[in-house]
Order: structure tokens, then sequence, then C-alpha cells
């Protein structure tokens, strides 16, 4: 059976780690061009050469903050291979921490890394995925559609990301351009570790729900299934998870109540 993303161009921000890694991997598995962006070259290019064909990947150091970074990377796409066929933008961060010891500075970090980025990446990349009709996919959150204590700039920036991906997509239907939200739960990376504590440095400790998550492949394997039927969102996540996904629609207050018995750290 022929591969679906043979051949195709992908960008897959965030690729240095976790859910970007493995997506990054699962896409040049199938036979796909895959550019590859965060800020660490290093582990960039060791992805680069455990990826079958290692002249298929490219590697684009960048900070998705930074917008003038986010259209290099856009233009170094089109300069190697002529366009761009698919944007997974991935990249992004969490927090540690109460809303009331948290600095200011990190939660406009959080919109930062987590949703300006995202209008960077979608200003400069959407003229070419309308010349082929591809592919424009964000990782937001189950925090994207629910809340919890603990991350109030965390959640307040991927209901953002969910309410910009909404609207693009309705701009996007007669141009033949597929959006899709993917929305995970738990997955086990190292989001907690690097996540900002309250005072804007790095957490540096791992979560007992995280480490219990899906393993990253899985939500590479969720993307991917999501983009070959053309999807609208991709949940992957545990039961648990979508299930306060059902709640917080039919009986957010009910869902509050059980997130107060719950020890969110
Ligand atoms: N793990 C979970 O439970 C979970 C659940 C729901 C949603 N998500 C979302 O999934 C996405 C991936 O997270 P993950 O779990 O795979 O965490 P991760 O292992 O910490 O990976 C985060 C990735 O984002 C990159 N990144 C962070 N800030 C960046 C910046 N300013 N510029 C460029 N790249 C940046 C990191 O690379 P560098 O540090 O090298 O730049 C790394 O490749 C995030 O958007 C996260 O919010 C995760």
């Amino acid at each position: 059976m022929p591969n679906n993303f043979s051949g195709k161009i992908i960008l897959v921000t965030g690729a240095s780690s976790g859910i970007g890694k493995a997506t990054a991997k699962h896409f040049a598995e199938d036979g796909a061009r895959v550019a590859i962006m965060a800020r660490t070259i290093a582990k960039l290019e060791s992805l680069r050469a455990e990826c079958p064909i290692p002249d298929n990947v490219l590697v684009i150091g960048g900070d998705v903050s930074v917008e003038a970074d986010c259209k290099r990377c856009i233009q170094a796409i089109v300069a190697k291979w002529g366009g761009l066929d698919a944007v997974i933008h991935n990249a992004g961060v969490s927090m540690r921490g109460s809303a009331e010891e948290t600095e200011v500075q990190v939660f406009q970090s959080l919109m930062e890394v987590n949703y300006y980025s995202l209008v960077y990446m979608y200003k400069h990349s959407v003229s070419s995925l309308r010349d082929r009709r591809g592919h424009f996919v964000s990782v937001s959150s189950m925090m994207g559609k629910y809340s919890t204590q603990l991350r109030a700039g965390y959640t307040a920036s991927k209901h953002a990301m969910v309410g910009f991906m909404d609207s693009v997509r309705l701009e996007l239907s007669e141009a033949g351009v597929h959006v899709m939200t993917v929305i995970p739960g738990f997955v086990n990376t190292d989001v907690a570790q690097n996540a900002f504590a309250p005072s804007g440095n790095r957490h540096g400790v791992h979560d007992q729900a995280i480490l219990a998550g899906l393993p990253p492949e899985r939500v590479a394997q969720d993307i991917y299934n999501g983009m070959k039927s053309r999807k609208r969102e991709a949940v992957s996540s545990h039961f648990k998870e979508r299930f306060a996904l059902f709640l917080s629609k039919w009986s957010p207050s009910l869902l509050d109540r059980l997130l107060l018995k719950i020890k969110v750290t």
C-alpha cells in the first residue's frame, strides 16, 4: 500500500523532544520530507541521523516566539523544496503554579510561545498551504478545552489556540486547506520538567500524571491518522481526560467538583 505522505513536505515545530520528535519521525518513516524546528539544534541533528533518509530532513534552529524566526523557517523550506504541504505546529511550554504566585512575565511568555507563534506560523505559511491544499495542524491540549488549577496561563494560551484554529478553519474552508487541532491529554514527555515555575525559571521536576500518560508515539499516530482523514480535531488521551472533556461541555460544575478532589501539582 502506498504511504499517505510519501514525498510530501511537512514542517514539525518543537521536534527536538516529546510529541514533536515522535511525529517528525513518524512522517519521515512514511517517506515524507520533514523540516524540523526547535531551539536545540544538537537534538534536531541527532533526530535527523535517526531518520531513514537523513537527506530528506531539514534542520532549522529557531525560537517560535520570534516572528522573524518563523518567517525564516518557512522561507528555508520553500527555498529548499519549492513548497509546503503541511505545518504541524507543536512547539510549546507549560507552567506549574497558582495565578497569584506566578510572575506576569510568565503569562506573557506562555502567550508568546504557545499562541503568538501559531499566528506567526499561520501568517507565513498559509499562502504555500493554499497552493497545495495542504494541512495546517496545531497541538493544543485538553487544557485548551477545559481548565485545571495551577495552569491559568497555560490554559489561557491553549484556549487561545483553539479559538484561532476554529476561526481560520472557517476562513479556509473553500480553499481546501485542512485545519486540525490536536487535543492531547497527559503524554509522557519532558513537558513538566520544561514548564515555567512561578518565577519563570525551569520547573525541573516530573509529574506522576505525565509519567503515566500516553507514549508520544501514540499521539504521533493519532496526528497522522487525523491528517489522513482530514479530521477537524484529533483527541489523543486516556479515557479519564476524554470523560472530563465530555463533562466540561455537559456538566461543568460537576467537573469543577471532581477537579477539586484530585491533587494537581
Ligand atoms: N506532554 C503532555 O502531557 C501534553 C499534553 C497536552 C499538550 N501538550 C503539548 O504538546 C506540545 C509538545 O510538548 P511535549 O509534551 O512534547 O513537551 P516537550 O518534551 O517539553 O517538548 C517541547 C518542544 O517544544 C520546543 N519548544 C519549546 N519552546 C520553544 C520555543 N520558544 N521555540 C522553539 N521551540 C520551542 C522544545 O524544543 P527546544 O527546547 O529545543 O526549543 C521541544 O522540542 C506542546 O505544545 C504542549 O503544550 C503536551
